[in-house]
């Protein structure tokens, strides 16, 4: 991956914390060149100016594009509009092998039958049964960084990613990522990742087909075949009447309202592979940039073992607790706003519309942008800030409501947001209430788009155990 040139972290006169951003690109030609050849960082080809812009429009290769960064706009295509604006074939073709018609992939009425099985999954009763399972995790994740808090750099995003494919696990399966055959699957994932073609503006503007290679191609068909045996068994422990209360048990015996229908073992292969893929990438790298900007910020670190403290003592977390863990929620709200693990997502306009007096044809791309809507100058006070209080002032509440879009809004909004959220607040009070942690001098994580938005060269962080530190 290239590297981009880029903004380091800084202090602002008030003293807070303004972390790394990527530098947009200055020569428009430059632009093209890395357009059309290789494997560029996203960030890099894109313009400074769309962080007070509210419709960009690119014209490369006859093929238009807008990417949509005004509120009524955005809600335009995300929720008014939903139907004439589906997903892009082009993302659909890059991802297939791995998840075939899966619920992140298709359009229309597949879609909507496909949403009716899928979302009582993740109603709130729901969301609360997987706490006691979230919470063993994040004890299993808090004893592995015990034994890495040894005062020396630790890498953390493949912690964060171990914890969460662990939390997905045994959500789903009720088996923890411990278990032999659960670790080829995490191992797949990760070989995916490492292989994962679509990281360029080429990609993301739809332009031709998205170039697949055979290591990507192969490594979504060993995660198929590792994880069919899974449904198989599920499927027959139902028929049997002992399969346990897990999601992937709630999936498989929920029936389409309308139809009657329900998943058979290929269409929930899917299904699972995409709560997989969407549920743990995800999340990692929300609390891994988390877990960076406390880090940076030893106030904020101070007020969230506080809060930590006050409300857990030394007693295992429940799920009353979570309300009252309001500013680890609110620095997590703040870590995905600044970087959202999903920056960037696709349309393809299917109807003729005008936005801002632009014509925007059938067939062009619409790009919604969290990178930037939720860093847009002309809306958010102090938007490169990393600042958890703004969700407390009129300014944060307001832009909450029609700038803050981490897990989409709308018909397609994102089904595990409150799942992810109670996740996210879990482990960071548990790793507040246990451990400190510091940045690691002259190592600097620096934003590129992978599947996600990751730390290019990572996150490493130094971490001790408090008890030790205060003995
Ligand atoms: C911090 C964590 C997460 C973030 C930031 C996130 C973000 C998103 C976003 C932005 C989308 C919309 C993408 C698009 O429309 O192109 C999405 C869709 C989706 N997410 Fe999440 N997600 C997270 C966690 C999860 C979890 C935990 C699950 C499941 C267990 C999940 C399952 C899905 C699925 C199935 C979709 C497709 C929905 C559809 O197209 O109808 N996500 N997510």
């Amino acid at each position: 991956m290239t590297r981009c040139p880029f903004h380091p972290a800084a202090h602002d006169q008030e003293g807070k914390l303004i972390p790394p951003r990527p530098k947009g690109r200055a020569k428009r030609a430059s632009a093209l060149v890395k357009l059309m050849f290789g494997r560029t960082n996203l960030f890099s080809a894109l313009n400074d100016k769309l962080y007070r812009g509210w419709l960009g429009e690119s014209n490369l290769l006859v093929h238009k594009a807008f990417l949509v960064n005004q509120p009524d706009l955005v809600r335009k295509v995300l929720v008014d509009e939903v139907m004439d604006y589906p997903k892009s074939p082009v993302m659909r073709r890059a991802l297939e092998p791995l998840l075939g018609r899966s619920v992140f992939l298709t359009n229309g009425a597949l879609w909507q039958r496909q949403r009716r099985m899928i979302d009582p999954a993740f109603v709130g009763g729901k969301v609360r049964q997987v706490f006691g399972v979230m919470r063993e995790c994040a004890d299993d994740m808090a004893a592995r960084f015990e034994q890495a808090a040894t005062g020396e750099p630790v890498e953390i995003d493949p912690e964060m990613t171990h914890v969460t494919a662990d939390v997905i696990f045994r959500t789903l399966f009720s088996v923890p990522i411990a278990q032999q055959d659960a670790q080829q699957v995490f191992e797949a994932f990760g070989r995916y990742q490492r292989a994962a073609p679509f990281a360029s503006l080429r990609s993301l503007l739809g332009l031709g087909s998205v170039k697949r290679n055979s290591a990507f191609d192969t490594a979504g068909k060993d995660i198929r075949a590792l994880l069919l045996p899974f449904i198989e068994r599920r499927q027959a422990e139902i028929e049997a009447g002992t399969a346990p209360d897990d999601l992937a048990t709630g999936i498989l015996t929920t029936a389409d309202p309308e139809t009657g229908h329900r998943f058979d073992a290929e269409e929930m292969l899917d299904q699972v592979a995409i709560f997989f893929l969407a549920g743990h990438e995800t999340s990692a790298t929300a609390l891994t940039w988390a877990l960076y900007l406390i880090a940076m910020d030893a106030d904020v670190q101070a007020r969230m073992r506080t809060e930590a403290r006050e409300v857990l003592g030394d007693r295992p977390i429940e799920f009353a607790d979570l309300r009252q863990l309001s500013f680890t929620r609110d620095v997590f709200r703040e870590a995905m706003r600044l970087y959202p693990p999903v920056p960037f997502f696709v349309r393809r306009a299917t109807k003729a519309s005008v936005m801002r007096d632009r014509k925007i044809p059938v067939g062009s791309s619409v790009i919604l942008a969290p990178w930037y809507l939720q860093r847009h100058e002309r809306l958010w006070e102090n938007p490169h800030r990393f600042d958890p209080d703004r969700w407390a002032s009129e300014n944060g509440k307001e832009r909450a409501r029609d700038a803050y879009i981490p897990f989409s809004i709308g018909a397609r909004v994102c089904p595990g947001a409150a799942f992810a959220l109670q996740e996210g607040v879990i482990i960071l009070a548990e790793l507040m209430r246990r451990f400190s942690f510091e940045p690691v001098a002259g190592h600097e994580p620096v934003p590129v788009m992978q599947v996600t938005l990751r730390a290019g060269n990572g996150v490493l962080l130094k971490l001790r155990k408090l008890d030790e530190e205060t003995a």
